[in-house]
């Protein structure tokens, strides 16, 4: 491995395996990874929590903008290798992975505020390089000179099975077609917002994972990785 430590951002669509594989590559190379989804569904909870959204989802937006100083988050490393987001020092991880969070996280991710304020520590994050950061726009936005992006995608039905499982296996009590419909919903919000829109950068490599194993993919990535280094 070399000296020279660079950015990695990965984006694409939801549930496209961007977090495990960002995650794998991060722990692989020694880097740090942050998990920019979290930081945002972090946000929502925060905003469920505290009566800013009602239950027809209408957010009271200038509240939350007003409260977005004191909201602070942060990753705490834990013993099998993964990471729990931390919303003002309590543990959420587990409640910013439910179907709750995830019906209301685009529009809230789509508010200019949050972003600006998002972003700016995500680049604190990412000062010292030596970083992987998954997304929608991090390698368009939050780092447009990142030294490699990857663009992930997969078919829509691919990506909510595999979120189904997973939700499934936690012990979610969740039906596919209630996820396809989260995951079909967040892509058009997130595509078509004004603010930063999931993009693919001029300068990202695609992958499409739809067919393709996870060792697969980690050869692939590796490829990538080792390119981006000694270039
Ligand atoms: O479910 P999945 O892991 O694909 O999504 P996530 O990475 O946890 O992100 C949740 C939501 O946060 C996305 O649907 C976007 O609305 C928003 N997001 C964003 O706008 N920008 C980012 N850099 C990351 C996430």
């Amino acid at each position: 491995m070399s000296d020279k430590k660079i950015i990695i951002a990965i984006d694409g669509y939801s549930s496209s395996g961007k977090s495990t594989m960002a995650r794998a590559l991060a722990a692989k190379i020694g880097y740090r990874y942050i998990d920019s989804g979290a930081m945002y569904r972090a946000v929502t909870l925060y905003a469920l929590n505290n009566n800013m959204i009602d239950a027809q989802g209408n957010i009271d937006t200038s509240a939350l903008i007003s409260v977005l100083p004191s909201i602070s988050i942060d990753f705490r490393p834990m013993p099998d290798g993964t990471q729990h987001t931390l919303l003002n020092g309590e543990d959420v991880e587990t409640e910013i992975r439910q179907l709750r969070v995830s019906d209301n996280v685009s529009p809230i991710a789509a508010i200019k505020e949050v972003r600006a304020a998002l972003t700016a520590m995500q680049r604190s994050l990412g000062k010292d390089k030596g970083i992987v950061m998954d997304g929608r726009d991090i390698g368009t936005t939050v780092f447009p000179n990142a030294e490699l992006k990857i663009f992930v995608n997969a078919s829509a039905e691919m990506r909510a099975r595999r979120r189904f499982l997973e939700m499934s296996d936690k012990g979610d009590n969740v039906n596919y077609e209630e996820v396809l419909a989260n995951v079909v919903r967040r892509d058009h919000i997130d595509e078509t917002r004004a603010e930063s829109p999931l993009r693919r950068a001029d300068d990202a490599i695609d992958l499409d994972n739809s067919y393709m194993t996870h060792e697969e993919q980690d050869a692939w990535l590796e490829q990538q990785v080792n390119k981006a280094l000694h270039s």
